[in-house]
């Protein structure tokens, strides 16, 4: 049906206008989620699906006298899929809500229907600032990047890091991690000696663990996605570089929980900045954790909450809005909600719609025999600074 790049887009224009009346008269609530269910990024997909099913579980499948209907695609993080599958989840599923993105290539993909469709676009994992800014539908509740490595920069330059190799994966987020923390870092007096950049596709970290060898920083600031991170620990480990006394600091996908109990005890001592720790300790996280376990057999990680946080903001707008489901009202009412997560008190920027969350500081430590990310500093209500920097 859709021949060329003009006849898709009034196509698809016109029956995003039908879809959104159609939706909106039936007792239903539809709720299209794209995640990477398979390929290098599955663990992402894997834990927020799993995340969203504990809040519907623990809450139920009806809000405001509407049922909650939850559709699951797998995008496989491939931008190209993401786009199409939207497409269809608007036009022939007729939904309300577009959630998940595990990569921010996802997340950008969709922007531009969200926009055109007036559909809420629930970013649940994606961490490269500027995906707020796409789409005035966009509401985020995983993170961005810079609010942990600024954050890190800063604990960094206070206890004497001066000679750092940073090295991130070549694409948006990892664009912004290594910008945000050289940003504060060189302006705070210290020293990055070289920055790599190393291929989101297969990557091969032997040659730049050699060149972070040769080089003999004090430091090596490091960011990858989901299973990469884990990937890079292992063969840290492997070419003794633990060993060489080079700390290794860094936003926490690097000791996320789902991997970091498999890693061993080379993580030892890693210093991460991030907003979430299966450790934290409330009673709502304890609570959490143990649920999530019981049902999956595994540990939450810090992508799950962007799935179980999500939910929990489209469920309270639809109480808000008497189970409205019109893209403008969903939207006033998630603007500037506040609530206690599983990782502290959280809030959507009115503004940005971006999330504020408090950032921790964390060791890892062995606790009961198991690799934990232990907080030890709490950066409280800390808003996206790329955004701030803006302004
Ligand atoms: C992203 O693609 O924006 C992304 C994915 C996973 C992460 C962080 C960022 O852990």
């Amino acid at each position: 049906m859709f021949r060329t790049p003009v006849v898709n887009s009034i196509v698809v224009a016109a029956a995003l206008g039908l879809a959104a009346a159609s939706a909106q008269a039936q007792g239903t609530v539809k709720i299209g989620v794209l995640l990477p269910m398979t390929g290098q990024q599955q663990s992402t997909g894997v834990q927020i699906a799993a995340a969203i099913r504990l809040y519907m579980a623990q809450n139920g499948d009806t809000v405001a006298g509407k049922k909650i209907e939850v559709i699951f695609k797998d995008d496989g993080a491939v931008p190209d899929n993401s786009k199409r599958l939207a497409q269809e989840l608007i036009v022939n599923d007729k939904v309300n809500l577009l959630v998940g993105f595990g990569v921010t290539p996802a997340a950008l993909a969709v922007a531009p229907l969200s926009a055109e469709a007036k559909v809420p676009q629930i970013v649940m994992a994606a961490g490269t600032s500027i995906i707020t800014e796409r789409s005035p539908y966009i509401v985020r509740t995983s993170f961005t990047l810079p609010q942990s490595t600024v954050i890190m920069a800063n604990w960094a330059l206070k206890n004497g890091i001066k000679k750092v190799v940073s090295m991130v994966s070549d694409y948006a987020p990892g664009i912004d991690a290594e910008g945000s923390f050289k940003d504060t870092f060189t302006k705070g007096g210290g020293q990055i000696v070289e920055s790599m950049r190393i291929p989101l596709a297969n990557p091969d970290f032997a040659p730049f663990l050699q060149r972070i060898r040769d080089i003999g920083p004090d430091t090596a600031f490091i960011y990858f996605p989901g299973t990469q991170a884990g990937i890079f620990a292992k063969q840290f480990a492997e070419r003794g570089l633990g060993q060489s006394g080079i700390k290794v600091i860094g936003p926490g996908d690097l000791t996320d929980d789902d991997e970091l109990n498999g890693l061993g005890d080379q993580m030892l001592g890693m210093i991460t900045a991030h907003q979430y720790s299966a450790l934290h300790d409330s009673p709502m996280n304890k609570a959490y954790v143990a649920a999530f376990k019981q049902a999956n057999n595994f540990r939450p990680n810090f992508i799950s909450l962007g799935g179980y946080d999500g939910m929990h903001v489209i469920y309270e707008a639809l109480k808000k809005t008497g189970g409205k489901t019109d893209g403008d009202a969903l939207l006033a009412a998630m603007k500037g909600m506040r609530w206690e997560s599983p990782r502290g008190t959280i809030s959507i920027d009115p503004d940005t719609r971006d999330i504020v969350q408090n950032i921790y500081m964390r060791k890892v430590e062995k606790v009961n025999g198991e690799l934990y990310n232990v907080e030890f500093q709490t950066f409280e209500a800390v808003k996206d600074p790329m955004k701030s920097a803006k302004k």
